[in-house]
């Protein structure tokens, strides 16, 4: 069974946290770690707690708690999901702050060179943000943003939800039916 860690701070878009939640549930070793601001938007946007993140093989953790496995470079997390990703805790991880457990458990994962994914959502992008990401980048995670794509015709909010966690599923190599591969006129590339 594969170990993902899943990180829920306080940007818009925790509906993208739920279903990635949903789909892993019982597939993967999950670890899930919500911010204080992540837990408001998960109880104005959706009305769920953190406590909703339970299950089978699911562990939660608290953010101001960092003594625990997964600040360590020895928790051999398969990888890392920062999603919704706020512009605050995306800074504080691109300056190596690692104060709070999301931010040491994402600069564990840069530092042993392990798979860190995070999914921005923003708008606009201001020149602090830019290069925030920019500098992630740099340090070796993947920039996936909350930005749905329309080819596909969406008819419902879970469309445009699904769309960005089909990309999150495919980038943890977990089989994904959310979403099919493009295919123009229904023909395969
Ligand atoms: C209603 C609401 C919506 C927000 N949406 C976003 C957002 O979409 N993106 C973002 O980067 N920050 C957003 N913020 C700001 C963050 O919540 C704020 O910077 C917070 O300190 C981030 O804390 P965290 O990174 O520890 O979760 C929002 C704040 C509120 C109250």
């Amino acid at each position: 069974m594969k170990r993902f860690i899943l990180a829920i701070t306080g940007a818009s878009g925790v509906a993208y946290a739920a279903r990635l939640f949903a789909c892993l549930k019982g597939r993967a070793e999950l670890h899930v770690v919500v911010s204080d601001r992540g837990g408001e938007l998960l109880s104005l946007e959706l009305g769920m707690t953190a406590a909703d993140f339970a299950g089978d093989h699911v562990t939660r953790h608290k953010n101001s708690k960092i003594n625990t496995s997964i600040a360590s470079g020895s928790f051999r997390a398969d990888a890392m999901v920062v999603v919704p990703a706020s512009m605050g805790t995306l800074g504080r991880i691109a300056a190596g702050v690692s104060e709070t457990l999301i931010e040491r458990a994402a600069d564990v994962m840069l530092k042993e060179k392990r798979k860190l994914i995070v999914v921005p959502r923003e708008a606009p992008l201001s020149t602090v943000h830019l290069k925030n990401l920019l500098a992630l980048d740099q340090a070796g995670a993947l920039v996936l943003p909350a930005s749905p794509g329309f080819y596909q015709k969406p008819q419902t909010v879970e469309d445009l939800v699904d769309f960005v966690v089909a990309r999150i599923l495919d980038q943890l190599d977990m089989v994904q039916d959310l979403m099919q591969p493009y295919a123009p006129d229904g023909k395969s590339l």
